[in-house]
């Protein structure tokens, strides 16, 4: 049997999806599971964008343009419009999701045994497409209780090695909610320029900020022939299933390589980029995103009340995404999740993300959990009280098994 390749077998098994069994076997004994461990929001998907997908009159349902379908490209120029950007259509590429955007993006900057500085704890799949596309990571790591902020750049330097092409990170940052600041952003720009690095800005959770102000990388125009951006509907329009992404850069040749990229694999789906057009077209699109986020200040606000009042939980109230990346009065945080899923006594339990799977260097989160906060005030209030009532159990089980 000849064998699979040493690519596949290196790509890790996202963290976030490894203990979803538990989870459904759980379930179907009975029990009531928050979920708290992955980032799929429960607010409706606006029905604009659901009215777009149902009125639109296609009768042959034929493959979209590789580069995108007109009106979605024109939905995304208004849409960065309306924040200031003014991109050409060639700056535009309408991609599967942000995910795909993410691989592109790697794949257009770096060969093989190329590196990506990348701060830790960061968005697994990141790893996963490093690992497919045969580039490696430099992890970067930061500390909670910093807040996740970026070490000084001296320590980011010593980071640095010939082979490093590109840094990579999400801002507003999943699994963190960190909102790096002007000056941290201005260190990335100063550093990316003086070592000659492409600098890939996932902006997904661009409209996920509470405290603080969120700068997009294409504010700075001397790094623009280096910034390529990451950005996604995903959860702006709380439509994950439309795989509707895009890829965005100032640099022409980075665009040309991505859109030769986006032949290969045809186009992106249809239906949803008529419905991203839709919602754009919707005359109220900004306070439907404007309540959301109103919404998501509120849950951040009650899930760290709650976190606070638990003995042993450690945190740094977050400034934005829809994430908090906290510590646990215990050693393996992962067995702790498997034993809220599978002996945790009652009708209810609560499932977290593994903080362990956010970081590349080996060790690091063991005692962290992320916690998604995608549950209405009521929900993530139960989950806190169980969570709090799991940790109590859970010690007192770990001490009667070690006598
Ligand atoms: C930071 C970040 N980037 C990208 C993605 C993937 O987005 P999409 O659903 O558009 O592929 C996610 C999904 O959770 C994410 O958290």
């Amino acid at each position: 049997m000849p064998n699979i390749s040493a690519r596949s077998q290196a790509a890790p098994a996202s963290p976030i999806r490894r203990l979803y069994p538990l989870a459904v076997e759980a379930k179907r004994k009975g029990k009531r599971v928050y979920h708290l461990n992955i980032g799929q929001p429960d607010i409706p998907t606006p029905e604009a964008f659901l009215r777009g997908i149902r009125e639109a009159k296609v009768e042959v349902l034929d493959y979209a343009p590789s580069p995108g379908r007109p009106e979605a490209i024109h939905a995304v120029q208004a849409y960065y419009a309306e924040l200031g950007f003014h991109l050409t259509p060639q700056e535009i590429l309408i991609t599967i999701g942000g995910s795909e955007a993410i691989t592109f993006a790697l794949m257009v900057t770096c060969d093989p045994g190329d590196r990506v500085l990348i701060p830790e704890p960061f968005y697994p799949n990141y790893l996963g497409y490093a690992r497919l596309a045969n580039v490696e990571i430099t992890p970067l790591t930061t500390f909670r209780s910093e807040g996740f902020h970026l070490p000084p750049r001296r320590e980011i330097e010593r980071h640095l090695t010939p082979n490093t092409k590109a840094i990579l990170l999400s801002n507003p940052a999943n699994p963190t909610g960190v909102v790096y600041t002007e000056a941290e952003l201005d260190m990335l720009v100063a550093l990316a320029l003086q070592y000659d690095l492409f600098l890939i800005v996932d902006e997904v959770y661009r409209e996920f900020v509470y405290d603080g102000k969120h700068k997009s990388i294409l504010s700075y125009p001397e790094i623009a022939g280096q910034a390529i951006v990451v950005d996604s509907i995903s959860k702006r329009l709380s439509a994950c299933g439309a795989r509707i992404g895009m890829l965005i850069s100032r640099n022409k040749e980075v665009m040309a390589a991505a859109q030769k990229c986006a032949t290969i694999r045809l186009s992106a789906p249809t239906f949803e980029q008529l419905g991203f057009a839709a919602f754009m077209a919707d005359p109220n699109h900004r306070d439907i995103i404007a309540r959301m986020i109103e919404e998501y200040r509120v849950r951040r606000d009650t899930f760290c009340e709650e976190l606070a009042k638990i003995p042993g939980v450690t945190f740094r109230k977050p400034e934005g995404a829809f994430y908090v990346m906290f510590g646990l009065p215990v050693q393996d945080s992962e067995d702790f999740i498997r034993w809220m899923l599978t002996d945790f006594p009652g009708p209810e339990t609560v499932m977290f993300a593994p903080g362990a799977g956010f970081y590349a260097t080996p060790g690091k989160g063991q005692d962290e959990v992320r916690g998604a906060y995608v549950l209405n005030t009521e929900d993530l209030r139960r989950a806190c009280a169980i969570l709090a009532e799991g940790l109590t159990l859970y010690t007192a089980a770990l001490a009667r098994a070690r006598g």
